[in-house]
């Protein structure tokens, strides 16, 4: 399967949603037990299994006009169009916005979900949060609801994914504590997170990509784990990823710093150069998080290749550098994508041992200078690409003498170098909130682009917080 398509013809399509239609229909006037409902049920259930089998995952979505089947839009005729209209209108009330399943899904989980689903006690306001925790009750663990966001009951689309950035940075503290408490940490609620965040990376790629900015947020290593958990699943999509490798690549990059837990405060914020025995100390990091891992993955959910990320996220294209390999002559593919955008994170961020942090596109530069060594080659291009020659977020100087802040790629790569620059100074110097400019728009009269960019500046160099703008954008 690739992502946002299926090879489900339209008519399975229907057929798919005839069934569960079905079920919570006539589930509605007799109990679950009834054998007319039991009858239903099996035809439901091997609909799905059916599909699961071709697909890897099936995921129901429902948007205002449509219903999407792994993305694709089902059609509708006369004949069926109040199946669509009854779909809608249960989901809506539940404030479902989605329901994933997996292919590891059991005909036993699928009967307590829908047994949930038709609970008669469902409150009017609140209904998907009762079914999310009583399917946490009950560890039904291969079906996946997800709620309406926010975005979708009249907030902007920006305060939405910035909620989320912030969600995601306490999430991952609270996770942190338990695990060092001893505690059990919800994968569930991580799952639903990164589901969040991936449908914000498929609405907004700009945007979410340009919360990358915020640095240094309450904590170096919370912030950074976002930060580079976003940029893994949009490298993931360029490299053509399905959904469901993209949301287990989030997860990985999410926790590949887990084991800088136990690396003490005063060596990770130490001004001065390491020595050798606190460089060690750090350097275990990745064999404790992959630890940790281990330790967790009894609890359900966790990808298995979140123990390797976590193990593997420093290692380099060549197989130098930590931890050694003995055996192995390769890292696995999301290694290799998680050390590209880690590293790049890492270098872009100011830290008490390197105030002065690279410029992203300084940082572009100096990792090409590394392709081969250091990073796979393909999968660098893809993220070189991926960034743009003026990456969003980039300070940048036109030539009208205005400054501004890029704000969104330009979609063609012909116009890579003209993006969408929000104006911050105008040709004086003096500071304004300004237009969002497009650089690829030409004066009628000359036939000339009205603006080029000349050159990057260095936010922290003239003391601009990038990510205020893009956090402003979502007030
Ligand atoms: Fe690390
Ligand atoms: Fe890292």
């Amino acid at each position: 399967m690739t992502q946002e398509k299926t090879g489900l013809a339209q008519k399975e399509l229907v057929h798919l949603l005839l069934r569960t239609f079905a079920v919570l229909k006539i589930g509605k006037v007799y109990d679950f037990g009834n054998q007319i409902v039991q009858d239903q049920f099996t035809q439901l259930y091997s609909a799905l299994k059916g599909a699961l089998e071709t697909e890897g995952e099936i995921v129901l979505r429902v948007r205002q006009n449509a219903i999407l089947v792994n993305g694709v839009r089902v059609k509708f005729d006369y004949s069926n169009y109040h199946i669509f209209k009854s779909l809608c209108a249960d989901f809506q009330t539940k404030e479902i916005a989605a329901i994933s399943f997996s292919p590891e899904m059991q005909e036993d989980e699928l009967q307590r979900f829908m047994r949930i689903l038709l609970r008669k006690d469902l409150p009017s306001k609140g209904a998907c949060d009762q079914v999310i925790e009583a399917m946490d009750r009950e560890r039904i663990d291969h079906i996946l609801v997800e709620k309406i966001a926010p975005v979708e009951l009249n907030v902007s689309r920006e305060k939405s994914a910035v909620r989320m950035y912030f969600a995601g940075i306490h999430l991952l503290k609270e996770a942190f504590e338990k695990q060092k408490q001893g505690a059990s940490v919800n994968f569930n609620l991580m799952k639903r997170w990164m589901q969040s965040i991936f449908n914000h990376i498929l609405d907004d790629e700009s945007f979410v990509y340009g919360l990358t900015n915020i640095k240094n947020h309450d904590d170096y290593t919370l912030n950074h784990s976002i930060n580079v958990c976003i940029l893994a699943v949009a490298l993931g999509r360029r490299l053509g990823l399905t959904r469901e490798e993209l949301l287990d690549l989030g997860i990985s990059a999410f926790l590949h710093d887990v084991g800088k837990l136990d690396v003490p405060k005063e060596i990770l914020d130490k001004p001065s150069q390491l020595t050798g025995e606190e460089r060690a100390v750090v350097e275990r990091h990745v064999q404790h998080g992959a630890e940790k891992l281990i330790e967790l993955k009894s609890a359900r959910r966790l990808p298995l290749r979140a123990v390797q990320v976590a193990l593997e996220h420093h290692l380099k294209a060549d197989m130098s550098e930590y931890p050694r390999y003995l055996r192995k002559s390769t890292s696995n593919i999301f290694s290799k994508i998680v050390k590209i955008v880690d590293y790049f994170d890492a270098i872009t961020t100011p830290r008490v041992y390197r105030p002065q942090a690279l410029t992203r596109e300084e940082a572009l530069n100096d990792m090409r200078e590394k392709s081969g060594d250091e990073f796979n080659p393909t999968f660098l291009r893809a993220f070189a690409s991926m960034i743009g020659a003026y990456p969003v977020g980039s300070l940048v100087v036109l030539d009208s003498g205005e400054i501004g802040i890029v704000f969104e790629a330009n979609p063609h790569a012909a116009f890579q170098l003209r993006p969408e620059v929000k104006l911050i100074a105008d040709s004086t110097g003096r500071m304004v909130d300004g237009e969002v400019v497009d650089l690829s728009d030409i004066e009628v009269e000359t036939g000339k682009f009205r603006r080029t960019i000349v050159r990057c500046l260095n936010p922290d160099k003239c003391g601009i917080r990038v990510a205020d703008y893009f956090l402003a954008r979502a007030a």
